[in-house]
């Protein structure tokens, strides 16, 4: 199959620029001014669009068991949602269940996505038993074309790992050019804090809020960085939220640290206030960490701005507000009178592309290039996908979005493709919009309607990716 572009403005991560693209067999295999129109199949006109690298979400859930049930989107409705919305490419978190291998974890992970999957995709593993026989297994995972671990600090008694099985992992990682990623938060402090305000009945939401304090993310960002420096490993820390954790960041960087950092949509449009909601509703914004006050949402926004924080990930982890019942899983409704028992997590694959231009690029705090280097390149580059993933560019997939920067879209549930039942942006008006979504040349979606199919995407072995 062959495709030209005609006419479409193009932004990449370095430079934008008037070109017409060549396609074949999914691959961009020609870039310049009034291509012939040759032998092409199929001539699109993006005359009044921009054309961007698909966006690369690196931090996802999809189909995940957690907090007592499972996250309310699979690998075909989650993926389908992200292309909706311009994400092309996502890395999903496999999980290492106790006492089994990391291998076994991401085995099972290939095998939920297999038949579903309609975008590629790639995965992380999350170990939880950094046991010695564990870490004589990280050697394998480049084979399986898995290029990064995750550890937890904290869910205490779930996923939570000790320090020493954080160094040790950090620094077997280091040996094979494999990138540690971390959730850093101290969850003693939450599991000492969370019996706390049980015992003094404090069960409404407002109190996750307390038990996963700015301090609580901020020593664990600070101990995180620390183990940096102990080791020399290339750490990547997750959705950070909190003003002391990006000061963290900023200053392990600023020594020189091969750390980076990624945050989270939700981070830079909600607030403490969101969960503090009447009612059940602060159930809706509850995650870990949590979205904390207007001083660290502005620190967040400064340190995207500022390059301190290298991606915007959404952390797509949707459960059902109201779960449990028509053939849904149990959802929210589970922490009905205890936010302790709230499943944690947010949707936000669909989002992220179009709000995050919207308030970045229009408002004129990032430039569209800043804006494809941190949605699409900078993942792309840091987890081993660069230049096939996230580049415009001779031999790289065709994972495209063909941007309409002045088409308005209303953000609802009632519209949506997320396989959840409310959104945490509802009403919010953007302007601009994916009008064709594309991967390797395919196109998925044209003027918000669905032209994929499950079975279509692919894992994408990764390599070892580059510290930025
Ligand atoms: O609340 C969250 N973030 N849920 C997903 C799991 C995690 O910690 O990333
Ligand atoms: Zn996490
Ligand atoms: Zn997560």
């Amino acid at each position: 199959m062959k495709t030209l572009i005609q006419h479409g403005f193009i932004i990449t991560a370095g430079e934008s620029y008037y070109a017409d693209l060549r396609i074949d067999d999914g691959t961009i295999t020609l870039i310049g001014k009034d291509l012939p129109a040759g032998s092409a199949d199929e001539i699109i006109d993006a005359s009044g669009l921009y054309i961007m690298p698909g966006g690369i979400d690196p931090h996802t859930h999809l189909e995940m068991p957690f907090g007592g049930t499972v996250s309310s989107d699979d690998f075909f409705t989650g993926q389908r949602a992200a292309a909706f919305g311009g994400t092309t490419f996502h890395i999903d978190f496999s999980l290492q269940s106790k006492g089994n291998t990391l291998l076994n974890g991401i085995k099972t992970w290939k095998q939920k996505a297999a038949d579903k999957a309609c975008i590629d995709y790639g995965f992380h593993i999350a170990v939880t038993d950094p046991s010695d026989k564990t870490i004589e297994e990280i050697p394998l995972l480049l084979e399986e074309g898995v290029s990064s671990l995750k550890l937890f600090m904290a869910y205490k008694n779930v996923y939570q790992v000790d320090d020493t099985g954080f160094l040790k992992v950090m620094d077997k990682a280091k040996s094979q050019g494999m990138l540690t990623l971390v959730h850093a938060e101290n969850g003693d402090a939450i599991s000492y804090l969370t019996e706390r305000l049980m015992s003094e009945g404090k069960t409404g939401m407002k109190y996750h809020s307390i038990a996963h304090s700015a301090a609580v993310e901020s020593e664990a960002t600070n101990r995180a960085v620390s183990f940096c420096d102990v080791t020399g490993a290339p750490l990547y820390i997750v959705h950070i939220s909190a003003e002391g954790a990006v000061k963290a960041l900023r200053e392990g960087r600023r020594k020189g640290l091969p750390v980076m950092g990624e945050t989270c949509t939700q981070y830079m449009f909600c607030t403490e206030d969101d969960i503090a909601r009447g009612g059940f509703e602060g159930a809706k914004y509850i995650c870990s960490p949590p979205p904390k006050t207007e001083t660290d949402k502005a620190a967040v926004w400064e340190a995207v701005c500022d390059g301190t924080l290298q991606t915007i990930a959404t952390d797509h982890c949707p459960f059902w507000f109201e779960g449990g019942k028509n053939g849904r899983p149990a959802g929210k409704e589970l922490g009905k009178g205890n936010w302790s028992k709230v499943p944690n997590g947010m949707p936000g694959i669909e989002d992220r592309f179009p709000v995050v231009w919207h308030h970045g690029v229009n408002s004129g705090k990032i430039s569209p290039e800043r804006f494809v280097e941190i949605i699409s390149t900078n993942p792309a580059r840091i987890f081993g996908l660069y230049p096939q993933k996230g580049s415009i560019s001779i031999g790289a997939d065709a994972d495209l979005v063909l941007f309409d920067p002045n088409q308005k879209h209303v953000i609802s549930a009632g519209t949506h493709h997320m396989n959840v039942d409310y959104n945490i942006y509802e009403e919010m008006e953007v302007t601009g919009w994916p009008k064709r979504v594309m991967v390797r040349g395919r196109t998925l979606v044209m003027d918000d309607v669905w032209l994929g199919e499950a079975g279509y995407g692919k894992f994408v072995e990764r390599n070892a990716g580059t510290v930025i």
